[in-house]
């Protein structure tokens, strides 16, 4: 079966390792297209979307091979601009490949890349940017098709903050004619990551992890060999099941510096995290938690990508709280699964009302999407009793083996 079984009520007690960052392992592995030669990305994580990126890539005519978590990306076969549409359906973030093949090849054909439940996720301010870029772009129904001669520098003023946007336009920048600004940029430590792949390859960007970017193009990028950050959200969310099941866990290679806002909300919703040189050792239920509302935001503010998770720390806190969701427009899908588990959340349109002191008991729940999915494995391993979390194949889009570390932090879970 496609499903998770859980059985709840036990404190965790374990270390785990953390994985590579997914949203930063994407956006890198894209951006090999711009070197003609082989690049050796570290730490890339065994994940469904990485995998569909790699055959995105190879479907292009790159040879893309894995040794555990080393993938070698090779482009010098790149051959193909027409990306297949199976695995664009599949792979979302096939959108940030467009930028990347517009600066290598001159031209991309693909279909669009679908929304999900958390929201529509057009793609216009990556078109509306890149005619700015000099691009020609026809779209219609089914997808679209553009070309350029060569890519123009421009200062680009979004209309507000898009990590994919952001991603996209610095992988056309990057080798462009001239000066680029991008101004909102995202922050994300994944785009902080890009940039630092792509000026180990060469490229002369300045202002990374700033609002501000400034992008000199150049002639040629030459090929790296990148170390991925570790993933702070995968890391947060074993951080929320420790919350919501009490106990103490090591989480090795936790990516502290880029996990302020999560950790400061943690000790506010009553955990204890002692810095160890190696990671962090978080003690779940160290005092009473505060009642607040936690909002969600472009970074360094608390990532929309933890407001699920949270929700469920919230739902079995003593004094519940609120969570107010400003970036996708429907990230509260997962509330109706959780009020089968017992908790008492109530919208009101984007914010979410969570009664505190919950005691959550085992259903059997279904996900919907990524960390909607991984928030109701937190929300059963704080449930007295049996869970099954259906539709696993969501949480492994972003999940190396959620299982296996569960198991390593001490929790009764298998695949079911
Ligand atoms: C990235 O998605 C991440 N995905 C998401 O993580 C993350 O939640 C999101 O950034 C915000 O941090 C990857 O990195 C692969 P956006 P992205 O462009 O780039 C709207 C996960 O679970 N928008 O910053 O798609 C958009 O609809 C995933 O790992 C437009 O309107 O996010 C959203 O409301 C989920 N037009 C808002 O902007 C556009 O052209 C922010 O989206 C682009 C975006």
């Amino acid at each position: 079966m496609d499903a998770i079984r859980i059985y709840g009520g036990n404190c965790l007690d374990g270390q785990t390792t953390i994985q590579g960052s997914k949203n930063a392992s994407l956006p890198i592995l894209a951006a090999t297209l711009l070197i003609n030669g082989t690049c050796e990305i570290e730490n890339c994580p065994n994940i469904s979307d990485v995998y569909h990126m790699q055959r995105l890539l190879e479907s292009l005519g790159c040879i893309v091979e894995r040794e555990g978590t080393l993938v070698r990306v090779n482009t010098e076969g790149l051959s193909e601009c027409d990306m297949p549409s199976d695995s664009v359906g599949v792979m979302r973030s096939s959108v940030m490949l467009v930028g990347a093949l517009l600066a290598r090849t001159g031209s991309v054909c693909m279909e669009y890349p679908g929304g999900c439940v958390i929201g529509a996720r057009p793609i216009d301010l990556h078109m509306r940017f890149l005619r700015q870029m000099g691009v020609v772009i026809e779209e219609n129904e089914a997808g679209l098709c553009a070309e350029v001669t060569r890519l123009k520098g421009a200062t680009l003023k979004l209309p507000f903050v898009s990590v994919g946007a952001t991603e996209n336009l610095i992988l056309a920048a990057v080798m462009a004619d001239g000066v680029t600004v991008i101004e909102p940029a995202a922050r994300e430590p994944e785009i902080q990551a890009l940039c630092e792949f792509l000026q180990y390859a060469g490229a002369q960007i300045e202002g990374s992890g700033t609002d501000r970017l400034v992008i000199h193009g150049v002639e040629r990028l030459a090929p790296v060999r990148y170390r991925v950050p570790s993933d702070r959200i995968v890391a947060g969310t074993y951080l929320s099941a420790c919350m919501c099941t009490g106990g103490r866990i090591f989480l090795r290679g936790a990516p502290v510096d880029h996990m302020e806002s999560v950790l400061s909300q943690a000790v506010m919703m009553g955990a204890a995290i002692e810095y160890e040189p190696d990671g962090i050792l978080v003690t779940g239920k160290d005092h009473e938690s505060i009642r607040h509302t936690v909002t969600t935001g472009c970074y360094p503010a608390f990532p929309t990508d933890m407001q699920s998770p949270f929700m469920v720390v919230m739902t079995v806190s003593e004094h519940g709280g609120c969570i107010e969701e400003t970036v996708f427009e429907n990230r509260f899908r997962i509330v109706p699964e959780l009020c089968k588990m017992g908790a008492d959340i109530t919208v009101h349109g984007n914010v979410a009302h969570v009664g505190g002191n919950s005691r959550l008991h085992g259903a059997i729940v279904h996900a919907a999407e990524l960390r909607g999915g991984a928030a109701l494995v937190v929300a059963a391993l704080a449930a007295e009793g049996t869970s099954i979390v259906t539709n696993r194949h969501y949480i492994d889009r972003g999940y190396e083996d959620i299982v296996l570390s569960l198991r390593e932090l001490g929790a009764d879970v298998e695949l079911a």
